[in-house]
């Protein structure tokens, strides 16, 4: 039996994507840049083998059935067809963190299939691909492949939409702390969040920005600035939000927590604790911080009405391969 087992974290969006040029490629509207989050995981195992009666995948324990699971078939097809093997799956999947409240948790899990996959199938293949291959599955889990900051180039193509690190992980202490305000899993999920953005009169505003608050972000990264990186992490993620709250059906993702929470940073970073915020498509709020206020964000946080979690991350290392116990 052909077996491989991979771990990915997943990644916080410092410029987000919203909305595909193409749904069924997932090739963004516009370039992302992100941070992988450690201590944060998702490790998952794959074996291929003709005994098995049809794909079979399990996500902490829990069996996958109907669209959930013909997801996850349709992306293996992918691998399979590289690969020119075609028999079935399994994949047994856990992540350390609440799945499905705003922590990207299709990131890390795609990007760890992709990897897990592709060795079980004897591919040997290099990051771009496996970035490239990643995004078939879920667009953020290109991201997640590479290591440490990470920039998403939109592509105009198949090969061209790939992700890329930009800084590795030590370059810049940074510390997420994410607040959970809700726990469950979202009522609308990125897919199908993606396909309304279009419906968004604010979207091609957003969309024609990017470029721009992408070259502020990348050069604030570079800098270790964080007054800079600061106001285009809040800027970025509230022009989603706009987009999301404007859509046909509209999108309100925020709890009356997430506001306060949204509205409390930028007046502590007025007042000489630098911290910013920066939301997902869900209600839980990443407050993002140099790592020396870390315990101040936090106290502060944690006495917030309505934070029932906090979760703390570094910025994170690639996906890679694992060898399991037993
Ligand atoms: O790739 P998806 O379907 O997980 O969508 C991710 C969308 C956001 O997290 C909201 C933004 C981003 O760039 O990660």
């Amino acid at each position: 039996m052909a077996t491989a087992t991979a771990l990915a974290h997943p990644n916080i969006a410092f410029i987000k994507y919203w909305g595909n040029r193409d749904q069924h490629l997932r090739l963004p509207a516009n370039g992302s840049i992100s941070m992988n989050l450690a201590g944060l995981t998702t490790t998952t195992e794959v074996s291929f083998s003709d005994e098995l009666p049809g794909d079979m995948v399990e996500l902490n324990g829990r069996l996958l059935a109907g669209p959930e699971l013909q997801r996850v078939s349709d992306f293996l097809d992918c691998v399979r067809r590289m690969a020119g093997v075609f028999k079935p799956a399994q994949v047994r999947s856990e992540n350390n963190f609440p799945t499905g409240a705003g922590i990207a948790s299709s990131a890390a899990a795609f990007a760890a299939l992709s990897l897990a996959a592709s060795t079980a199938l004897g591919l040997d293949l290099g990051e771009l691909e496996l970035s490239r291959l990643a995004r078939r599955g879920s667009g953020s889990a290109s991201r997640s492949i590479p290591t440490g900051f990470v920039e998403w180039h939109a592509g105009d193509d198949d090969q061209s939409s790939y992700a890329v690190s930009i800084a590795p992980p030590e370059h810049w202490d940074l510390v997420d702390l994410i607040a959970v305000v809700e726990a469950g899993h979202k009522s609308v999920g990125s897919t199908a969040g993606h396909a309304l953005a279009d419906t968004s009169p604010l979207q091609p505003a957003r969309v024609a920005d990017a470029p721009r608050r992408l070259e502020i972000c990348r050069s604030a990264i570079h800098a270790r600035d964080f007054d800079r990186l600061a106001a285009i992490i809040e800027l970025d993620s509230n022009l989603m939000h706009a987009v999301m709250m404007t859509s046909n059906p509209p999108l309100m993702y925020w709890e009356p927590a997430t506001l306060r929470i949204i509205k409390e940073v930028p007046a502590w970073r007025k007042s000489g604790l630098p911290a910013c915020f920066t939301l997902d498509a869900g209600p839980n709020v990443h407050v993002l911080c140099p790592s020396s206020a870390a315990d101040e964000v936090r106290r502060r946080l944690s006495e917030l009405p309505g934070v029932q979690q906090i979760l703390q991350a570094a910025p994170g290392g690639p996906a890679r391969l694992v060898t399991r116990e037993g």
